[in-house]
């Protein structure tokens, strides 16, 4: 039985609006109904509004499950196993699963689209690989086409993690880039995948222009559209090639970007030969968490051998890559 509200048709709106403001709606039930009137159900005894109250039966309102584990029926130390949260890239889930699990992928992914009605499709990360760090994706649900609008700060961006890099976990980090701008910099991105910082930066503040690099031919070609779909054709442009041969070109640079985490360090002598004094470079690193002051020394000994003089100012931690390993951004000044 559920106590309800017996309210005549013309002040139900009202008084529904009134008891959800006071917390006193019973969310779990329908609403029932009786000649002119609505039985409107709440919680607690009495509303105190003066309408008539009685005890009925009303239909619960069916919960939808949100939690994508409880509609799995798997053993309970695979159940223990499951990821808690996933990446999605527009409307794409990227499911990345313990070997344990891989059998029972499409199971998942069928869980998955489930309880996350904005999914268009589920998609199992076998990896990141090759010198293009694209990811080796199978389609499991949904359609096979991946490529879709992924929205940051703002920024609306085309991506298929399926021909180009993508990680939507960095979009803090690149905020913190974006805010750490000042007017007027000339800055590079020397592998700048499908454009995220170049965008989150020109979005938020006013450099003079960036220019942003990258070898894989299909994340230019997102990331000229991309720049074309946010309007910025005038303060970024899009390279398509070798970083250490195209950031030659370029005018001396008040800010690098270098996220090429497993490797970033082999670049950062070209990356210096075009930072003005005082300019900054933001050097992405894959490390074991142990080899932190090695790989700063490893740094330094880098700048001078390219004859600069660089302070590490800055040591961001920024995700857990495996149980010893973490992704760290080392912000240097020149
Ligand atoms: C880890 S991804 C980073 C992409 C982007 N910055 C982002 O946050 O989404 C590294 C990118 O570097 C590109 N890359 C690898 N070697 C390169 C090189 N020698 N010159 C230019 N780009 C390169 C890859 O194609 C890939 O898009």
């Amino acid at each position: 039985m559920v106590r309800c509200l017996r309210v005549p048709l013309e002040d139900g709106e009202s008084v529904r609006n009134m008891l959800r403001q006071n917390g006193v709606l019973d969310l779990s039930h329908q609403i029932g109904r009786e000649e002119g009137h609505l039985l409107i159900p709440i919680v607690g005894t009495s509303s105190g509004l003066g309408y008539d109250e009685l005890d009925i039966e009303l239909s619960p309102i069916p919960r939808k499950e949100t939690d994508y584990r409880k509609l799995l029926d798997l053993p309970q130390d695979l159940l223990e196993s499951l990821p808690s949260s996933f990446d999605v890239i527009g409307d794409v889930a990227i499911l990345k699963l313990e070997e344990t699990l891989i059998a029972h992928a499409p199971q998942i992914a069928d869980a998955l689209m489930a309880t996350n009605q904005r999914l268009r499709s589920v998609a199992l990360d076998r990896g990141v690989k090759g010198e293009m760090r694209v990811r080796d994706l199978e389609p499991l649900r949904g359609s096979h086409d991946l490529s879709s609008v992924h929205t940051e700060y703002g920024v609306s961006m085309e991506v298929d993690p399926s021909l180009a890099y993508f990680n939507p976990r960095l979009s803090r980090e690149r905020k913190r880039i974006a805010d750490l701008v000042s007017d007027g910099e000339v800055i590079a991105d020397m592998f700048a995948g499908v454009g995220p910082f170049p965008l989150v930066i020109c979005k938020h503040s006013s450099p003079s222009h960036v220019f942003a690099i990258d070898l894989n031919p299909q994340a230019v070609a997102m990331m000229r559209r991309n720049i074309l779909r946010n309007r910025l054709q005038d303060r970024i442009s899009a390279i398509e090639g070798d970083s250490k041969e195209s950031v030659r070109k370029l005018p001396d640079l008040d800010r690098v970007i270098m996220n090429l985490p497993h490797m970033s360090e082999e670049f950062l002598f070209y990356a210096l030969y075009k930072l003005r004094p005082g300019g900054v470079v933001h050097l992405y690193k894959i490390l074991e968490r142990d080899d932190l002051v090695p790989f700063q020394e490893r740094v330094l000994s880098i700048a001078a051998t390219s004859g600069r003089v660089v302070n590490i100012e800055g040591v961001q931690e920024l995700k857990t890559y495996s149980p010893t390993m973490s992704v760290y951004c080392f912000d240097l000044r020149c």
